[in-house]
């Protein structure tokens, strides 16, 4: 893409992306790797990863995926995707863009990842009916994402940091039911596995577009 088109799709988290790759590799020695693990097993053919940080999945796909195409709008991370795409067992290609306005060019794709990401974008509606469009009939979506408490004041404590916690962490909101848009765009949802981690309800899942 050429350095116009990728600026005017970049967001720019500078201290986010300085800090997250750091806990986010603390946090997958903490049990995250093997969620993601979970996340990718038996994903094959074309995969679109939106929001892919500094690549922590890259070194996960199974050989069966023959090509993945990482779209991460931050211009740090993605430099540090690109790094982690060299290493990848599988063919990655970063590219700048958003989850609202994928890339052109992209079409017919078997799979996307969405990998704690649906609690930064700005309008996940958007994403979703984006991601309807490149992905063909019967394709799949895998999700592993924080989403709100299911107490009431657990809930209501998220509702109150994400009046201040997305200002630091790139976007991340805490309380958002953030699966619930999987549904809602018409995908049907064939497992979700919800659990605590790191003092957070998560959710790893997966959902398929139908055939028709
Ligand atoms: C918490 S990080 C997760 C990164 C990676 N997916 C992972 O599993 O480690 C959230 C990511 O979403 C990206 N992001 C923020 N807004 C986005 C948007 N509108 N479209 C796509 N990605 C976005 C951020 O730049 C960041 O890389």
């Amino acid at each position: 893409m050429a350095r116009g088109a990728a600026e005017s799709t970049d967001v720019h988290h500078r201290l986010f992306a300085r800090w997250y790759p750091r806990v986010a590799r603390s946090a997958d020695a903490k049990g995250g790797a093997e969620h993601r693990r979970e996340l990718l097993a038996g994903l094959a053919g074309r995969v679109v990863e939106v929001g892919a940080g500094n690549g922590l999945n890259f070194s996960r796909y199974p050989a069966e995926v023959s090509e993945v195409i990482a779209v991460e709008p931050e211009p740090r991370l993605r430099r540090s995707a690109e790094q982690a795409a060299t290493a990848a067992p599988v063919p990655v290609r970063v590219v700048p863009g958003r989850a609202e306005a994928l890339p052109d060019g992209l079409a017919d794709l078997d799979a996307a990842v969405l990998s704690l990401v649906l609690c930064s974008i700005p309008d996940v509606e958007a994403a979703m009916s984006e991601l309807r469009r490149v992905l063909r009939p019967g394709a799949e979506i895998r999700f592993y994402e924080h989403v709100r408490s299911e107490g009431t004041w657990a809930a209501r404590a998220q509702r109150l940091a994400d009046l201040v916690w997305p200002r630091v962490s790139g976007g991340c909101h805490l309380s958002r039911r953030s699966t619930d848009a999987i549904d809602r765009a018409g995908f049907d949802v064939v497992s979700s596995r919800r659990f605590r981690f790191l003092g957070l309800p998560h959710v790893v899942g997966s959902a398929r577009l139908p055939t028709t």
